[in-house]
């Protein structure tokens, strides 16, 4: 019942005019493989370039971060209704790249997703240990511990427009992805304290997406785990034939 959820994360990468041109080539090689949802989370400024040229398309527009506040003296921040009207649905909050380079924590991680829900946008909530806690054996409380935390005091109504992306840090951008098993076994985890917090009901309908080194060789064996709905992909969204190919692995 649960639909898979395949969105790129693009990082710093990509200006406006690359972003229009990507999404248009894009769209064709997609058009029709609605098994999945397929986002995009780009680049502040590419925001409107891109959501114009998704417009008519399966294809969904995404932001990688939100201020909490709703406006105001925040030099640099960017609000959610902001975001909304540039034309994102999405928005992806605590990215362990904001937690480990600049001072995310999981009370700006809950404070910026309240906003977001608030504001309507649909959030990509990241969390993940690092490799330290990993080989120490600790995974499951810190995954538990991350997403107690950061959902604190959103409702069982706004977690409907949670998706959780589990992503181990040791495995992003390194080449080296976690096992099937692995990201099976912890995004079962991660089911069962949404499960604890709120219901059964709740946990059976949160969309629990895997992140770090997924790609075109690995995706099928990844999606094909109960537990994993879908995959949050930095490396591999930034080309088309790539991107095409893990669709197209949601979509068999
Ligand atoms: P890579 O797919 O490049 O490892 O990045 C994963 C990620 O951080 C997605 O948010």
């Amino acid at each position: 019942m649960r639909k898979t959820v395949i969105a790129g994360n693009w990082k710093m990468n990509m200006t406006p005019k690359a972003a229009g041109e990507f999404i248009r080539a894009l769209a064709p090689e997609v058009k029709g493989k609605d098994k999945c949802d397929i986002v995009l989370c780009v680049p502040f400024v590419d925001i409107a370039t891109a959501a114009e040229a998704a417009k008519g398309t399966n294809i969904k527009i995404g932001a990688q971060n939100v201020h909490f506040e709703e406006k105001g003296a925040f030099t640099g921040e960017i609000s959610a209704q902001m975001l909304l009207e540039a034309g994102a649905e999405y928005v992806i909050v605590g990215h362990s790249e904001r937690r480990q380079y600049f001072g995310e924590t999981d009370a700006t991680v809950n404070l910026r997703t309240k906003a977001a829900l608030a504001a309507g946008l649909k959030v990509i909530l990241c969390l993940g240990e690092v490799k330290e806690q990993r080989l120490s054996g600790i995974t499951d409380e810190v995954v538990a511990m991350q997403t107690k935390l950061d959902l604190a005091g959103i409702t069982e109504e706004q977690l409907k427009n949670v998706i959780i992306a589990y992503e181990p840090v040791w495995a992003i951008g390194t080449g080296l992805t976690a096992t099937p098993e692995q990201a099976d076994e912890t995004c079962g985890v991660i089911r069962k304290t949404i499960a604890a917090i709120y219901s059964e009901k709740a946990a059976d309908g949160i969309v629990i997406q895997y992140g770090g080194s997924m790609n075109d060789g690995n995706a099928a064996e990844l999606l094909a785990k109960a537990n994993v709905d879908g995959g949050l992909i930095g490396g591999a969204s930034l080309k088309t034939d790539k991107f095409t190919a893990i669709v197209d692995a949601a979509n068999k």
